[in-house]
């Protein structure tokens, strides 16, 4: 799998699952816009991958801010002429706020929600195709969750974004299909992460989380990155419009011990 001469642009790069796609497409010849809220930890990465031997531009932008969403796709077409890939990535959950039942959510949670986890994918979509239509090639790739396929207690906001994301992607990949673009998600299961290790920091938590992934561990960022990149990659040329599933099996039980 290699992606000399092409340019990925990953949102939510400075951490976790994008950043290990950023780096995975860089390591992989693709040269690659490092997009995050951070401007720091996005540049630290971007610098990690050029003392790599990597071609890495970083960039701080809010997924949430549509002119910083074209800035990026600006800074790629600028920078490395063309934009290949995009990886609408980025999540964060509101500050300070727990999770709730429907019946406690308030209406800045589930806006929140709406804006980071949808709104900003139509919108980095929308950017993205307006470049790679002209091209007449490109890939967008997305991540959803096992949380936008099955139910959690006290996350609804999150279960019904991710959800969408699923059929934003079929809707992308169907309308555009004929324009030699494709558009994935991947739904990744508990991966070790900086959010996850906060919340898997509560006293039997981790326990809880392996004992209900039948493969009894977490996922690595580089394994979810890994499915991302076959779908940004020509392996996956007649894959357009799938959700693929990288939980270690955690959605494929009842949990009915009967
Ligand atoms: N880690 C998991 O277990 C898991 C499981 C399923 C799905 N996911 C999804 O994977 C994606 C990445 O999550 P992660 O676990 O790697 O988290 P992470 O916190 O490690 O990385 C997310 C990055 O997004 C950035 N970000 C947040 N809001 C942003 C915004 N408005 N604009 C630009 N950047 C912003 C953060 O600064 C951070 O660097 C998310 O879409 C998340 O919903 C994660």
């Amino acid at each position: 799998m290699r992606f000399d001469g092409k340019v990925g642009l990953v949102t939510g790069a400075a951490s976790g699952i994008g950043r290990a796609t950023a780096i995975g497409f860089a390591q992989r010849g693709g040269s690659v816009i490092v997009a995050d809220y951070s401007g720091t930890r996005a540049r630290s990465v971007a610098e990690e991958i050029a003392a790599a031997g990597g071609k890495a531009e970083a960039v701080k932008a809010d997924v949430t801010v549509e002119a910083d969403f074209r800035a990026a796709v600006d800074l790629a077409c600028s920078k490395f002429g063309r934009l290949d890939f995009l990886h609408n990535n980025a999540y964060s959950y509101p500050k300070g706020i727990a999770g709730s039942a429907i019946g406690d959510t308030a209406d800045e949670t589930w806006q929140h929600h709406l804006n980071v986890g949808i709104t900003a994918v139509m919108r980095g979509t929308r950017a993205a195709l307006a470049v790679m239509l002209k091209q007449k090639s490109g890939t967008i790739v997305n991540t959803a969750s096992i949380s936008g396929v099955l139910a959690d207690y006290r996350n609804a906001p999150y279960n019904a974004v991710k959800a969408a994301v699923i059929n934003f992607t079929r809707v992308v990949a169907l309308e555009y299909a004929g324009d030699g673009i494709r558009c994935n998600c991947v739904c990744p299961g508990v991966t070790e992460t900086p959010p996850i290790q906060v919340m898997l920091g509560r006293p039997d938590a981790r326990k809880a989380a392996q004992e209900s992934i039948p493969m009894r561990r977490l996922g690595r960022p580089e394994e979810i990155a890994n499915v991302v990149l076959f779908l940004a990659s020509e392996l996956s040329s007649f894959v357009t419009g799938a959700a693929i599933v990288a939980d270690g099996g955690q959605t494929l039980h009842t949990r009915n011990f009967f």
